[in-house]
C-alpha cells in the first residue's frame, strides 16, 4: 500500500484558508482517497489543550522560547498519534497549519534563530515530516487584519501589530521561496471565487501528476 499524502493550508492571520477548507477537502476525497482533516497546533485532546495555553490571552504571557517548546510538544504528540499513523496506513491528510506556521510565527514574528527551529523540526518530525504539498495563502496584512478585526475574539497572534504581521509573512514567503515546488502559493487577497477557480485548477494539475507518477513507478519485485 502506498503511503498517505500530507496536505497543509497555510498563511498568515485572516489570509482566507478557512473559507476555502471545504471543497478542498471535498476535491481530495474525490481522488477516492481517505482523508483526515485536522489542525494545528492541536489534532489530538493533549494537543488542543496547549492550543488553548498558546493562543488564548492569558495573564502570564509565555516567553517566545515557551511559546515555541509549546507548539513543538503539540506537534509531537499530534505526529506519532494521529498524522504519522494515517500516512502509514495509506490515508491522507490535510491539516491547517503545520511546520510552516512556526517558522512564520515564531521564526517571523517572534524572531526566535530559524536554526532552533529546524532542530526542533527534526527532533519531533523526523526526515517524513516534510509536507507534500502547502497550499499557501499570501495576502497583504491590512486586508488580512481588516477580516480578523471583522470576526472579533482576537487570539494572541491576531492580536499582534501590522509590523509584526509583516515579518510573519516575509517568513512565509522565503519558505515559499525556498521550496517553491511543495507549495502552491494563491494571491489570498483575490475574491474568494476567483481563489477557488485558481487553486482547483492548480490542484487538479497537481493530483494529475502524481497519478501518472504512481503509475508509471516500477513494480516491486516479487518473490
Ligand atoms: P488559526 O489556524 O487561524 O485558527 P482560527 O481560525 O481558529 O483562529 O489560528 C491558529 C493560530 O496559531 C494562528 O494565529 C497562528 C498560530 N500558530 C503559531 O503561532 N505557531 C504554529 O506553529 C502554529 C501551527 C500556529
Amino acid at each position: 500500500m502506498s503511503r498517505g499524502r500530507l496536505i497543509t493550508l497555510e498563511g498568515g492571520d485572516g489570509a482566507g484558508k478557512t473559507t476555502q477548507a471545504g471543497w478542498i477537502r471535498d476535491l481530495i476525497r474525490a481522488q477516492g482517497v481517505l482523508l483526515v482533516e485536522t489542525r494545528e497546533p492541536g489534532g489530538t485532546p493533549l494537543a488542543e489543550t496547549i492550543r488553548e495555553w498558546v493562543l488564548s490571552p492569558t495573564a502570564e504571557e509565555p516567553d517566545g522560547l515557551a511559546e515555541l517548546l509549546l507548539v513543538f510538544a503539540a506537534r509531537r504528540q499530534h505526529w506519532v498519534r494521529r498524522i504519522e499513523p494515517a500516512l502509514e496506513s495509506g490515508i491522507w491528510v490535510l491539516c491547517d497549519r503545520f511546520i510552516d506556521s512556526t517558522y512564520a510565527y515564531q521564526g517571523g514574528g517572534r524572531g526566535l534563530p530559524l536554526a532552533w527551529i529546524a532542530t526542533l523540526e527534526h527532533w519531533v518530525l523526523g526526515p517524513g515530516g516534510r509536507p507534500d504539498l502547502t497550499l499557501y495563502f499570501d495576502t497583504p496584512v491590512d486586508q488580512a487584519l481588516e477580516r480578523v478585526r471583522q470576526r472579533g475574539h482576537l487570539n494572541r497572534m491576531e492580536r499582534e501589530g501590522p509590523d509584526w504581521h509583516e515579518q510573519v509573512r516575509s517568513a512565509y514567503r522565503s519558505r515559499w521561496e525556498a521550496d517553491p515546488e511543495r507549495f502552491i502559493r494563491i494571491e489570498g487577497g483575490r475574491p474568494p471565487d476567483e481563489v477557488r477557480a485558481i487553486l482547483e485548477a492548480a490542484l487538479t494539475h497537481r493530483f494529475a501528476t502524481w497519478q501518472s507518477q504512481a503509475s508509471i513507478r516500477p513494480e516491486e519485485p516479487s518473490g
